[in-house]
């Protein structure tokens, strides 16, 4: 959607996925080229923000960007945050199945039923510098994402590696397909629910505490 400023598109993101699988540390390292070893357990939600020059459409894109908190405890929080979104990327990490059985048999599943129908979904396998403990197979993901129309990346928060790329490919996603629906009433429709959904999520914790 556009802003009052007619380059800059604001766009809601939203992180899911399993406790442990690198959400917080995704964002850290695009937001501020920052990687711990130690990162502490999120608890509710916390937001944080970037733009996005994409120069071959002459547009900012404007990312706000949330992390949510992936122990189960939290889960029924999570739901919040998928109504105003305009993409939702679901990360696993390689090195553990159950984050990955858990895109399939839980995560999709409530990305699908909680967000606008027009939400732009992204798989995020994460860790990829741990790739000598591997044991999601890459091609099975990226099968099991070509089948559902998701995007697919495989990236590593602890390198910075794929993550700029991620990003830049999600927003031109975001950007082409404003073109679609662009002047249509739904437009208008998520303009408004982004704005007020921004102004009640900021209400929500942003603590840290130990895992
Ligand atoms: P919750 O907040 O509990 O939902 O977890 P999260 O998904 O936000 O995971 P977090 O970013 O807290 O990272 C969990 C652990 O994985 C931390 O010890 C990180 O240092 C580690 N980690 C995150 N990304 C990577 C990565 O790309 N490579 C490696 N080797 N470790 C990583």
């Amino acid at each position: 959607m556009y802003d009052d400023d007619e380059n800059e598109i604001s766009c809601k993101v939203v992180l899911v996925g399993n406790s442990g699988v690198g959400k917080t540390c995704i964002i850290n390292q695009y937001i501020t080229n920052v990687f711990n070893e130690e990162q502490l357990t999120t608890t509710g939600a916390t937001y944080s923000t970037k733009k996005l020059f994409i120069e071959s459409k002459n547009k900012t894109i404007s990312f706000e960007i949330w992390d949510t908190a992936g122990q189960e405890k939290y889960r029924s929080l999570t739901k919040m945050f998928y109504k105003d979104s305009s993409i939702v990327i679901m990360v696993y990490d390689i090195t553990n199945e159950d984050s990955f059985n858990d895109i399939k048999s839980y995560w999709l599943d409530e990305v699908i039923n909680n967000s606008n129908e027009n939400v732009i979904m992204a798989i995020v396998g994460n860790k990829s510098d741990l790739i000598e403990n591997e044991k999601v197979k890459e091609e099975d993901v990226k099968n099991f994402a070509n089948e559902k129309g998701i995007h697919f990346a495989v990236i590593s928060a602890k390198m910075k590696n794929g993550i700029d790329d991620l990003f830049k490919d999600i927003g031109n996603k975001y950007y082409d397909s404003l073109k679609i629906t662009d002047d249509s009433e739904e437009l208008n429709k998520s303009k408004k629910l982004s704005k007020k959904g921004l102004k009640n999520n900021k209400i929500l914790i942003k603590k840290k505490c130990c895992k």
